[in-house]
């Protein structure tokens, strides 16, 4: 039996993340979930929102599925998101945009994949306050930690018949940042002849993106921007609601969707669970289970290809409901 910790967050967390569960068990594979806190749960149960014993849990078993976790805007706690994926070493964000068939969104046939670092820029939390009334945020880009994201986007696309990186950057302004991330990208680009490479300044890759997000293929980012363009491109494919992800480091990897814990909707059991099952399904594959991945897959696409909707796709259906419908799917897939 397979050991993996299960990080459910708060706000809607809990919900999705009992979805997941339920949905993974319908394809058989045992897994043992071993629960485990972060942030305000974990303040209230420890005083603390990154305890060591959720750490310890994550790098014993190597692998997390994990539910939203809410950060404080402007005051409070840092955030535990960045705090565990810099702790642990998590430096490659995946997150895979791809459309449902029947799920009406602006463009067909979007499949996209966002790949971002995240462990630097301007997510190093390196704040101060100068004098009154001037604070300064550091942006902190390395060598070694955009060569190191570079190499996996493009093992990444080699591996998974991508055909084109793009790199994401504004180095005609942060001449010395994001031109050392693109210094670095361009090295690592040509030690992979045979996968074309471009790069658009960000702002223009937003608009290129709602123009037309057919031109993407692998799009290759510093943390703030790939952050950014991951909720554009869950606005490209029909929402937040189906946009999942993983963070990979060396040891660990912890799946956990792109959505936040939608405090507007938590606790009312009308969220849809779609985004984090699909990361489920990224981890089933990360750890072999190949065929339960793509029972899951099968029954979501099955699913969208009927009449019925969760409310943010502008259905009825509640979380609890839409559960029932894929494990019914899945176990008689
Ligand atoms: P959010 O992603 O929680 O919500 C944005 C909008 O999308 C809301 O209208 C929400 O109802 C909707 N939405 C999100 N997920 C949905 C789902 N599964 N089904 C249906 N509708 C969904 O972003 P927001 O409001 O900016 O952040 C809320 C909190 O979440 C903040 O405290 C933020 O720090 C935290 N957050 C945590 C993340 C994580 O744990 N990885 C990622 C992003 C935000």
């Amino acid at each position: 039996m397979r050991k993996i910790v299960l990080i459910k967050g708060d706000g809607i967390g809990p919900e999705v993340c009992d979805a997941a569960v339920r949905v993974i068990a319908a394809t058989g594979v045992e897994i043992e979930w071993i629960d485990a806190l972060l942030g305000i749960p974990a303040i209230k149960e420890y005083g603390t929102p990154l305890p060591d014993g959720t750490l310890d849990k994550v790098r014993e078993t190597g692998i997390a599925l994990k539910g939203p976790t809410s950060t404080p805007v402007g005051e409070g706690h840092a955030s535990v998101n960045v705090a565990l994926r810099k702790t642990l070493d998590l430096y490659a964000n995946l997150r895979p945009v791809r459309g449902f068939d029947g799920i009406k969104s602006r463009f067909e046939g979007v499949d996209l994949v966002i790949v971002r670092e995240n462990t630097e820029d301007l997510y190093s939390g390196l704040e101060h306050e100068v004098v009154p009334g001037v604070v300064e945020s550091l942006k902190i880009i390395t060598e070694k930690a955009s060569t190191r994201i570079a190499r996996f986007a493009f093992d990444y696309a080699a591996s998974h018949g991508r055909k084109k990186i793009t790199a994401i950057h504004k180095a005609n302004i942060m001449k010395l940042s994001d031109g050392l991330f693109l210094k670095s990208v361009r090295a690592v680009a040509k030690k992979y002849p045979d996968l074309a490479y471009d790069e658009k300044i960000v702002d223009n890759a937003s608009m290129q993106m709602v123009l037309n997000p057919s031109q993407f293929d692998v799009m290759l980012n510093e943390n703030l921007y790939g952050d950014i363009l991951s909720d554009l491109a869950a606005g490209l494919v029909g929402g937040l609601g189906l946009l999942p992800g993983a963070n990979i480091g060396e040891d660990c990897a912890v799946f956990e969707a792109a959505h936040g814990s939608a405090p507007d909707i938590a606790g009312k059991d009308i969220a849809n669970p779609t985004a984090v099952i699909m990361s489920g399904v990224m981890m089933l594959r990360h750890l072999g289970e190949i065929e339960a991945g793509d029972r899951i897959e099968g029954a979501l696409r099955a699913f969208y290809r009927g009449p019925e909707r969760t409310g943010d796709l502008g259905g009825k259906l509640g979380c609890s409901e839409f559960t029932k419908r894929i494990v019914s799917l899945v176990e008689n897939g």
